[in-house]
């Protein structure tokens, strides 16, 4: 079928109207333009006070742009008694002084009100409050790990993958940096972004107005699996904080079932290599860093898992989730995490050849059975 001129320019609005369709999510978890913190809305304000005269300038330019080549496109009569020529040129004008000092000050002037006001908003986003929690954030292929010191006696004592939980109305510095290559960390509603660099320790600063769940995505380019390294911020009460530190300070629950304990062997000789649950495999000098993958100590406190991609619990994605909670009245889903056991780089692409990712261990439906009966008791 041939296209016609019409059909063009249906397919023209049809494309038009798609990318136009692509901006109006309601529920984006990744909007930039919905802060949710003091930084965030710094970063917001700053935006909103150049964006709006940038796009009056906008429609000003572009719509005189527009106006001045229909006004004088070719075949227009342009001067009087002198219909039809197509070379004839319009009359010229040149060297009028007060539009020329107007068209570089006023824009000068503009630019100059802008830098004023990013300045700053930099050095607002710089300073680092002086009561902030830390947090140490360490980007992994294809995933990221969490860890506290929350005695501040300079040891690790809590290490979580994907999830980092917050007490709401306070300041978290994070220390941020990577094991393998470089990664960006970026939680939209609550700061802008900050590569993770190996060997060097970014800072940032992030605080969350209310408690809630607030997504994030790695944005620098890692490697296969790069679109599926998420992560999620938690902010708790701080009541529910520090139960929450409570439980994460707790080594991992003991089996109770033989099915159970045949999990736990099992995990200990196939998994234990690359993860960790202390109390069961640690490494010497009560190591809590395994390293290359997540500690599971309290993997069912958690509501997603693989870089958060996939839900461990059906309530994952509940906009008002009782996060702590979850282990008692959430619904484990099962078949999801099975399903990740069978073939881990089937359903998340990733290179084990070259170490890098979780491989294929071709487990028996009856190793996949013990092992999530035992996973599932890690609350
Ligand atoms: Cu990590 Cu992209």
């Amino acid at each position: 079928m041939r296209q016609t001129p019409a059909m063009r320019r249906i397919w023209l609005l049809l494309v038009a109207l798609a990318l136009l369709l692509t901006a109006c999510a309601g529920d984006a978890p990744l909007d930039t333009l919905e802060p949710e913190g003091p930084a965030a809305r710094t970063i917001d304000n700053l935006l909103n006070g150049v964006l709006v005269p940038a796009a009056i300038v906008f429609v000003f330019v572009e719509g005189g742009i527009l106006w001045l080549a229909w006004r004088y496109r070719a075949g227009r009569r342009r001067t009087e008694g002198d219909e039809d020529d197509e070379d004839d040129i319009p009359a010229q004008t040149h060297g009028n002084l007060i539009l020329e000092i107007a068209w570089t000050a006023v824009p000068a002037l503009m630019l100059g009100g802008v830098a004023v006001f990013t300045v700053g908003a930099i050095f607002d986003l710089a300073d680092e409050p002086e009561d902030a929690m830390q947090v140490e954030v360490i980007g992994q292929q294809w995933w990221w790990e969490f860890r506290y010191d929350t005695d501040d006696d300079g040891e690790v004592d809590i290490v979580t993958a994907n999830e980092m939980v917050v007490p709401a109305g306070t300041p978290i510095d994070l220390d941020i940096t990577s094991r393998d290559v470089i990664h960006s960390f970026w939680i939209p509603a609550l700061n802008g972004k900050l590569d993770a660099v190996p060997g060097r320790h970014h800072d940032l600063t992030i605080e969350a107005d209310e408690p809630g769940i607030y997504w994030g995505q790695c944005t620098e380019f890692c490697g296969l699996s790069h679109a599926n390294m998420r992560m999620r911020t938690v902010a708790l009460s701080p009541e529910e904080f520090d139960e929450w530190v409570d439980n994460q300070l707790e080594p991992a629950v003991a089996p109770e079932t033989a099915a159970q304990q045949s999990g736990q062997d099992f995990f200990v000789a196939q998994c234990g290599t690359c993860h960790q649950i202390n109390g069961v495999n640690d490494v010497e000098e009560a190591d809590l860093v395994a390293g290359s993958a997540p500690n599971l100590t309290h993997l069912m406190s958690r509501s997603t898992f693989a870089g958060s991609i996939f839900r461990l619990y059906e309530e994952a994605d509940d906009e008002d989730l009782d996060y702590l909670a979850l282990p008692d009245v959430g619904t484990l889903d099962r078949a999801q995490l099975e399903a990740w056991l069978r073939d881990p780089p089937g359903l998340k692409p990733m290179d084990p050849d070259d170490r890098r990712g979780m491989p294929n261990f071709n487990l028996s439906e009856d190793q996949i059975d013990q092992l999530v009966d035992y996973l599932s008791t890690l609350r």
